[in-house]
């Protein structure tokens, strides 16, 4: 197929990308640099430097006979989402409304969107299947929501079809090392922990060690960067099948705590890595893990590089 990626610099469409290419797909990166970064392109794929909120020169990039869009491109801080709602709404939404009536346009049918655990909120229960009730928390969450529910009538209106990925905890780098692009003031756990290994930062603050979890710390799904990224690829392969459209969770199933985390970092690294527990993050769930069966059944979905242990390494292997 031949694929636009938006968002193809950054973290998760750099992989993306690396792996459209590896599985034989074209693909043309539109990214506007501001979390994605030069040196996660790849020389076999063609790059656009654009922003999704200049409708004419996305309208100009769909217009290149494309058969899908994998659409990655948004800011993704859940706690930024609070305090800076008309940051979401422009670049999250109005971005979405862009990109599909570009899409539109363009004629382009088949779309694969990165959305996100967030739609769900606090869970009723874990591991979070998607009949579980999508009662964000925060507005990020709720952009991405609003989003699948744009995606629902493009499909009935315009015959686009889609695969949404709810991503839970993306984490590691590629096995082969190809991609080694790190996040510029990173907020989440895993190059947060990274950072301080590597002596960047002086310790890991831990949000929260009284939560009702057997370690009193949060437990997160980590699933590894490029399983994501294969998952993109089978939910083209999906589309390309006529199936119509799909929203599948994308996670392991399996459960780490943040003492866990540090834990299997300190052994992998040999770092010290100093930790202290501070005041709980608002927001936070205390469990949150995936049911990935839909994905499984449907898309032929398995993630093969998630144990812990692997994530930590091919993150390492960038930071150190
Ligand atoms: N944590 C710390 N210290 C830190 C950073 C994080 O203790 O410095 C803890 C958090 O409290 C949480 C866990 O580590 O318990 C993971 O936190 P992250 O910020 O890495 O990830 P979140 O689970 O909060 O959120 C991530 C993405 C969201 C996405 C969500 C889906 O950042 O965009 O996963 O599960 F919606």
């Amino acid at each position: 197929m031949k694929v636009l990626v938006i968002g193809g610099a950054g973290y998760i469409g750099s992989h993306v990308t690396r792996e459209l290419l590896d599985k034989g797909h074209g693909a043309v990166v539109f990214d506007n640099l501001s979390s994605g970064l030069r040196e996660n392109l790849f020389p076999e794929a063609a790059f656009i430097h654009g922003d999704i909120m200049d409708y004419q020169a996305l309208r100009r990039a769909a217009a290149g006979n494309f058969d899908a869009v994998i659409y990655l491109a948004a800011l993704k801080a859940a706690g930024e989402s609070m305090i800076a709602p008309e940051k979401y709404s422009l670049n999250n939404i109005s971005g979405a409304v862009n990109v599909l009536n570009a899409a539109s346009e363009g004629g382009i049918k088949n779309i694969v969107f990165s959305s996100s655990a967030a739609v769900y909120g606090e869970p009723e229960y874990v591991p979070v299947d998607e009949k579980h009730p999508a009662r964000p928390a925060n507005y990020y969450g709720f952009t991405k929501l609003e989003i699948e529910r744009f995606l629902a009538w493009y499909d009935k209106l315009r015959g686009i079809r889609f695969v949404s990925l709810r991503y839970f905890n993306a984490a590691g780098y590629d096995l082969k090392g190809r991609i080694r692009g790190r996040e510029l003031n990173p907020a989440n756990l895993i190059p947060i922990v990274m950072e301080a290994a590597a002596g960047i930062r002086k310790e890991v603050q831990i949000f929260g060690g009284d939560y009702e979890t057997p370690d009193g710390t949060c437990i997160r799904d980590y699933i590894h960067v490029s399983d994501l990224a294969r998952a993109h690829a089978l939910a083209l392969d999906y589309l390309s099948g006529n199936h119509g459209s799909l929203t599948v969770n994308l996670g392991t199933g399996r459960g780490v705590s943040v003492l866990e985390l540090l834990e299997a970092a300190r052994r992998i690294t040999g770092k010290e890595i100093p930790a202290r527990i501070v005041e709980r993050r608002p927001g936070d769930p205390a469990r949150l893990t995936a049911s990935s069966e839909l994905a499984a059944a449907l898309m032929g979905f398995k993630a093969l590089h998630s144990g812990i242990d692997t994530i930590v390494r091919t993150s390492w292997e960038v930071y150190q």
